[in-house]
């Protein structure tokens, strides 16, 4: 799909991107956009190679891409100025690599904060009172009336919540479970609200919480973070949640973790090698698993896409990137 045939500048997408008015903003300054349609979730190197071709003066990727070496030699042999990840997270970016070539890096935080971290709080609500479970067993018809012990779960109000990662998006988990777990507006009926606490470790927080979300950055630091020894240090009715990177966690431990404690339940949107769930990991009924939807809101998705177009248009013009993450 080609926009704008004779632009000056060919910006391509290697991924169809919400909305359209990525589209025109780079049209309207002087772009050639060319968007890729293959048939496949998940390009390789080669096939972005083609896409790239012999001219190419920026290029908006996909976090299932990888873009190393090969891709940052290709593009700027190609003439290419800049380069933008649809995403916040940027660990398919070998950043080194670009800057290697003088390509600058973009991404796009901000606009996903909230969106992500209410896909949180959701899975922590659903993981708390047994949601998807309980609608799985009304499906099945084995509803057969109100029992005082069916599908019991966990109040989270006055519980402790925890969050490993507290940049935009764990803070903002944190404010809106704030309100959740600790009720704060019931400070009407002469209940104080509690008030944050900095954990001295990361260790601390696993012993301590009743519900944990997971928000860092996925580095060489943060690669199972949360693994059996930790898992191990948890409440046994704890509630771990993931919106981050599937490789935070060790998941093969988590299945363990599961089948070993019946009430110990997670909510899971990221996998460690995605799209596949490590083995037994579907079969957890005290496992909630989405499809990497943390930031799926329109106005989100279409403020990631304009962001991203924004960061290769800015730099193509000569202006630095609008969003580097290294800054
Ligand atoms: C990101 O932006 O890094 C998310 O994982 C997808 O929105």
């Amino acid at each position: 799909e080609v926009y704008n045939p004779n632009g000056k500048y060919r910006v391509v997408s290697t991924k169809p991107m919400p909305g359209t008015r990525w589209i025109n903003l780079l049209v309207d300054q002087g772009c050639r956009v060319e968007i890729c349609h293959l048939k496949k979730t998940i390009l390789s190197v080669e096939d972005i190679i083609d896409l790239i071709g012999n001219k190419c003066d920026g290029v908006i990727g996909q976090l299932t891409e990888d873009w190393g070496e090969t891709l940052f030699s290709a593009l700027s042999k190609a003439g290419g100025k800049a380069f933008s990840n649809m995403a916040v997270g940027y660990n398919n970016v070998d950043v080194e690599a670009a800057n290697k070539y003088g390509i600058a890096v973009g991404n796009t935080p901000g606009v996903l904060t909230e969106t992500t971290a209410e896909l949180a709080a959701s899975l922590s609500l659903a993981a708390a009172r047994r949601i998807v479970e309980a609608d799985g067993f009304m499906r099945a018809g084995l509803y057969e009336g109100w029992l005082p012990h069916l599908f019991v779960g966990n109040l989270l109000k006055g519980q402790t919540v925890g969050v490993i990662g507290a940049g935009r998006i764990g803070s903002a988990y944190a404010r809106m479970m704030f309100v959740t777990a600790y009720g704060q507006f019931l400070k009407a009926n002469g209940e104080q609200p509690v008030t944050w606490k900095r954990a001295s470790s990361m260790e601390e927080v696993l012993r301590e919480a009743d519900l944990i979300s997971l928000h860092p950055v996925l580095d060489k630091t943060t690669y199972h973070l949360v693994n059996k020894e930790r898992l191990a240090m948890m409440k046994k009715e704890a509630i771990l949640v993931n919106c981050s990177r599937g490789p935070v966690i060790d998941e093969v431990a988590l299945v363990d973790h599961l089948r070993e404690n019946p009430m110990f339940r997670v909510g899971l949107d990221v996998f460690e090698e995605e799209p596949f769930m490590k083995p037994g990991l579907a079969d957890m009924k005290n496992a909630i698993v989405v499809p990497h939807i943390a930031s799926a809101s329109k106005w989100t998705r279409e403020g990631m896409a304009t962001l991203a177009a924004l960061n290769v248009l800015g730099r193509i013009k000569g202006y630095p990137i609008l969003s580097d993450p290294n800054r």
